[in-house]
């Protein structure tokens, strides 16, 4: 089976590693030790594992629907796909992005009040 080199970027750092046919970009990260964020564990659900394809697009899966819809119809422009749906068929550089958390509620949390024993 043919081998193929995938490098993840970020911030003047970089990853590199050779793969076999129809690893997703997450399980890749994993190995060569790239920060690919995750909350779902790849099943497309967090969008934690966003990362932008800087060469070789034309070497990864096709978004399936799931992936469009949590991505957008956009991705042709943006460049970016879900690590963990886009599986490598050929050489690829991505980017890294940087995890988007959702804001957090900032209203002050108070305990619900004591309930008093009865005696
Ligand atoms: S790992 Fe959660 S969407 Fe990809």
């Amino acid at each position: 089976m043919s081998q193929h080199p995938v490098r993840f970027v970020q911030r003047g750092q970089s990853w590199e590693v050779e793969v076999e046919d129809g690893e997703s970009l997450l399980e890749i990260s994993r190995m060569c030790g790239a920060p690919v964020q995750t909350l779902c564990n790849g099943i497309a659900s967090c969008i934690q594992c966003k990362v932008r394809v800087l060469e070789g697009s034309e070497n990864l899966s096709e978004p399936a629907s799931l992936e469009k819809d949590r991505i957008g119809n956009i991705f042709h422009i943006t460049g970016e796909r879900l690590a963990c749906q886009a599986k490598v068929h050929g050489e690829v550089v991505v980017e890294v992005l940087p995890v988007r958390l959702p804001k957090r509620d900032r209203r002050p949390r108070v305990p619900p009040p004591r309930k008093r024993r009865e005696r």
